[in-house]
């Protein structure tokens, strides 16, 4: 897990995060998953791995910011969400959830991380661009409540020290950032 500087953290989701889950969820998605979807997710699907970004005023108060998971499935990380709290959006903090999960791609020593995004959510395309990913497919009406399609997106990373390089150097232009800034 990346270690973000303070007052920000990222550490496990964890159940008693998941009413301010829910809480973000509703502004997040057109359709919202449900508060016992998560609750699976966490406690019985093996394949899930799931981060809370936190903002700690001190050791009493935790505010969660956002949150990202993903399914580990033999050599491929497929991300499944990431949100982050509309009021704090704008920050770098999308990406630091979403390059947590890419330093622990390295981690579990899998070699290619997918992800499905909405036709219209230019935002989130727009982050996985900047950190590389690739247009690879789309799935037609993959959204039952839009009717929109899925654009898939890919990034590999075995063997692919360029990739390592430059995920290092946003880490520490991120950091830098968030350290400089006032919260
Ligand atoms: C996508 C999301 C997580 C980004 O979080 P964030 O903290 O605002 O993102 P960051 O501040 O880290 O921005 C990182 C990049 O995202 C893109 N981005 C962020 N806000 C944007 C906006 N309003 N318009 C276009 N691109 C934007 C940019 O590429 C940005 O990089 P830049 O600042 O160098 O231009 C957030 O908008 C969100 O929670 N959206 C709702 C949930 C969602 O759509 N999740 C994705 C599901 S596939």
């Amino acid at each position: 897990m990346l270690q973000p500087p303070p007052p920000f953290q990222l550490r496990a989701l964890d159940l008693f995060d998941l009413p301010a889950v829910s809480i973000i969820e509703k502004q997040a998605f057109p359709t919202p998953t449900k508060e016992k979807s998560y609750q699976y997710e966490l406690t019985e699907n093996k394949l899930a791995h799931y981060q809370a970004l936190i903002y700690e005023r001190d050791e009493q108060a935790e505010q969660l910011l956002g949150y990202a998971g993903y399914w580990l499935i033999a050599d491929e990380v497929h991300i499944s969400t990431i949100a982050v709290d509309p009021q704090w959006r704008g920050h770098g903090l999308g990406e630091l959830l979403l390059l947590n999960m890419l330093f622990l791609t390295y981690e579990h020593d899998a070699s290619l991380v997918t992800l499905e995004v909405r036709e219209n959510n230019l935002t989130a395309q727009s982050l996985y661009r900047k950190n590389r990913f690739e247009v690879v497919g789309r799935r037609r009406r993959y959204y039952r409540d839009t009717g929109e399609d899925a654009i898939l997106m890919t990034v590999l990373l075995q063997s692919n020290t360029a990739y390592r390089q430059f995920l290092e150097h946003k880490r520490e232009t991120l950091f830098a950032q968030l350290a400089g800034a006032q919260f």
